[in-house]
């Protein structure tokens, strides 16, 4: 194998704010060969997650990212030598492969993917951006038709997808969303029946106003200060799934307790369930054949926001926190 240079960015401090760019450090370092049972691949296409920011602050459902690892990220890539009989040069894999040119992984933590998809597609709503709308709204809120979701961050990568499958589902659906731009391009570009923005005040009344019926599902992307807001529109034996709490990820202190936790729950007997997709992952083909179905009729639009160049996923990671992305955000390298 001819000496490759695996180019890469490196965690070089645990960040205490607002993410800024020098907390990476950009390195350069010889392709190590895959041992026995390892996969060497090179990397395409690696996905930007709020998730990443909490993986800085400490231990969560994974290890902590630690000052001088490579960042963590999941992405697809494409084998280039393999100790494995599992891959062969040239198949198409997802896995945790980080912010870096070439990945030198265990085999059993890689999936093969089909290469005739669309990578756009196999970064995000065929894979755990798509499934983690899916289990959360089906398997995690049970929605069902006639039920009025209410979805947070809903112009982000999971967002996109809950609301327009809660849409194809027979769901009144709302998003909230930051901005103005935002909420209108929900509505008119995914058909969301109506948006709130969360940036422009008084969210409790503009969610009152938008859910007139009450809120029967609350896909949670957030936390903070939106679920306290739609706490207070939940009607009784309404769902919650936390999906998320990206409100919280980039700050030092952890968000405040809402002060309507348990009380509320207790008097609408509301459910209120965390979810990780990949304790769903067993199930992944039927939905991913699902997704994939309402793709191909039309009635499922996946949104990229994808970044040119391993150089640009420290910004492309701030942007996202600051919600400067539409639907899923992604580095294509290459
Ligand atoms: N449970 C799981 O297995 C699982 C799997 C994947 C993702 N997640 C979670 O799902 C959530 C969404 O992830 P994603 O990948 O789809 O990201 P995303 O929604 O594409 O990006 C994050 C969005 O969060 C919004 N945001 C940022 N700060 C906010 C704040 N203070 N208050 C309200 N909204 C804020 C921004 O949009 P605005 O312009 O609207 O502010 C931004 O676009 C995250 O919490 C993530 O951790 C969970």
């Amino acid at each position: 194998m001819t000496e490759l240079t695996n180019r890469h960015w490196v965690l070089s401090r645990t960040p205490d704010g607002p993410l800024s760019p020098d907390v990476f450090a950009w390195g350069e370092a010889p392709v190590a060969p895959p041992g026995p049972g390892q996969v060497l691949v090179r990397n395409r296409m690696l996905s930007i997650d709020p998730a990443q920011r909490a993986w800085m602050k400490g231990r969560t459902y994974r290890e902590q990212v630690m000052p001088g690892d490579v960042m963590h990220a999941f992405g697809l890539g494409e084998v280039v030598a393999s100790q494995s009989p599992g891959f062969v040069a040239g198949d198409l894999v997802e896995g945790m492969l980080g912010w870096q040119d070439y990945a030198v992984a265990p085999a059993g933590e890689l999936t093969k993917r089909d290469s005739s998809q669309s990578l756009d597609h196999l970064i995000g709503v065929l894979s755990i951006t798509g499934l983690t709308a899916y289990h959360g709204l089906f398997d995690v809120a049970q929605v069902r038709a006639g039920d009025t979701v209410l979805v947070s961050a809903a112009a982000g990568a999971v967002g996109t997808v809950a609301g327009q499958i809660a849409k194809i589902a027979g769901c009144r659906v709302v998003g909230v969303a930051g901005g103005e731009e935002k909420c209108r391009w929900l509505v008119e570009a995914l058909g969301y029946d109506a948006a709130v923005d969360y940036k422009a005040g008084d969210l409790r009344r503009q969610i009152r106003a938008a859910c007139p019926d009450g809120v029967d599902v609350y896909f949670d992307n957030v936390g903070g200060e939106v679920l306290d807001a739609a706490l207070l529109s939940m009607n009784q034996r309404g769902r919650i799934a936390c999906c998320g709490a990206v409100s919280g990820y980039d700050d030092a202190a952890p968000p405040k307790g809402s002060p309507m936790i348990p009380g509320l729950l207790i008097s609408k007997r509301i459910s209120m369930s965390g979810f990780i997709v990949l304790d769903y992952l067993a199930g992944r083909e039927i939905a991913e054949r699902r997704l994939a179905g309402w793709i191909a009729e039309g009635r499922l639009k996946p949104v990229v926001d994808v970044d040119d160049g391993l150089e640009s996923a420290p910004n492309a990671l701030i942007k996202l926190l600051a919600g400067r992305n539409r639907g899923k955000a992604a580095v294509r390298i290459g």
